[in-house]
């Protein structure tokens, strides 16, 4: 007997101008909030006592899970309780992990706190913890709402709005629709219309492959076999340090002789919206190098590289590890 099912998602995405206008709706609802604990001092007048600190990327790991599962259970909460996670990506990743185990997945709404965890990490499905690598452990449990609240982004520097304006950038490039001449004529891509195109733009390449199965959601790894090391041995944020993999993914790809969008054109893409060549020194240095070995996409010692051919257009370059660390000696 042969049994097939698709499973389809549907997320809600809303725009809200103030942090206060989050809590018109919660009144009697049965709520828990997970939030980022840099953020403890918006939320004072939290009207609700089950509130979970959580204090980023260092605590993105498996025991800090258990003890939000223990939180949660001392919270009482159930399959119908609300988990409301409030911060940027290393928390969305964190808290829609805990949602999707606890007692077999809870109701999830996510509040990305920064522009790249709002065009990117909250939207689509995928949740994470590290372990042993990046991101290794995780699932597929899409929000059923994403709220994008504008005042959030008020307080972020400089290199965390860049970072969020590069993964948009990067969407672009790669769907080559409505948000690509935006960001070709320079326009600043903070509002809510650039926003919401990044969004439905990033659905329209996973839509038909929700869980990365078929290969068409690969092509949003674009940058991230040098981005992800380079992330790890910087410390970069996530969209600056996968800008930088991007450019070395099309000067690599055109020395291998791949026809590809020339690395020069989109370091001065990058440049129009502030995105400095100067992070790209990253590629100059090779004690980054070593990390790439660590990435958890490692298929024995083959990696598969997603390069861009042309705007709307992605390909990628399967090459042994060794290869490829020989080869970026010498393109050096
Ligand atoms: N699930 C996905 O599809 C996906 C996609 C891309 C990235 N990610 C993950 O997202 C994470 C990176 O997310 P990120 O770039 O948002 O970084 P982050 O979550 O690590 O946040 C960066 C810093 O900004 C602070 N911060 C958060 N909101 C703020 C605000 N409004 N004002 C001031 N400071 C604020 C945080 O406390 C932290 O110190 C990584 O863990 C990455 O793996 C996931």
């Amino acid at each position: 007997m042969k049994l097939s099912f698709s499973v389809k998602y549907r997320t809600e995405v809303i725009f809200l101008k103030r942090i206060s206008d989050l809590w018109r709706d919660v009144d009697g609802v049965d709520i828990c909030f997970l939030i980022d604990s840099s953020l403890k001092t918006k939320f004072q007048d939290l009207p609700c006592e089950r509130v979970y600190y959580f204090s980023g990327e260092k605590d993105k790991h498996l025991s800090k899970a258990e003890s939000c599962f223990e939180w949660l259970i001392e919270c009482k909460a159930g399959r119908k309780t609300v988990l409301a996670v409030i911060g940027g990506g290393a928390t969305t990743d964190f808290g829609a992990f805990v949602a999707s185990v606890y007692n077999r997945g809870m109701e999830l709404v996510l509040v990305p706190t920064t522009l790249l965890s709002a065009v990117d990490s909250a939207i689509g499905g995928k949740t994470a913890v590290n372990f042993v690598a990046k991101n290794l452990i995780g699932s597929y449990y899409p929000a059923s709402k994403v709220i994008i609240v504008k005042e959030f982004f008020d307080s972020l520097d400089m290199k965390m709005i860049r970072s969020g304006k590069a993964e948009m950038i990067k969407v672009a490039l790669l769907n080559n629709g409505r948000l690509l001449e935006k960001v070709l004529s320079g326009e600043d891509l903070l509002n809510e219309e650039c926003i919401s195109l990044a969004i439905m733009e990033k659905y329209e390449i996973i839509r038909s492959d929700v869980t990365d199965t078929s290969g068409k959601r690969m092509v949003l790894n674009w940058g991230h076999t040098f981005g992800h090391a380079i992330e790890r041995y910087s410390g970069a944020p996530h969209g600056l340090a996968i800008a930088a993999g991007m450019v070395l993914m099309q000067k690599y790809s055109a020395y291998l002789g791949y026809r590809s969008f020339p690395y020069e054109e989109l370091e001065k893409m990058l440049k129009l919206h502030g995105i400095e060549h100067d992070l790209l020194l990253y590629v100059k240095d090779s004690k980054w190098l070593k990390f790439i070995a660590l990435d958890k996409k490692r298929n024995l010692e083959e990696i598969s590289m997603v390069y861009l051919k042309d705007s709307g257009c992605a390909g990628v370059i399967n090459r042994n590890l060794n290869d490829i660390l020989k080869d970026l000696e010498e393109l050096r």
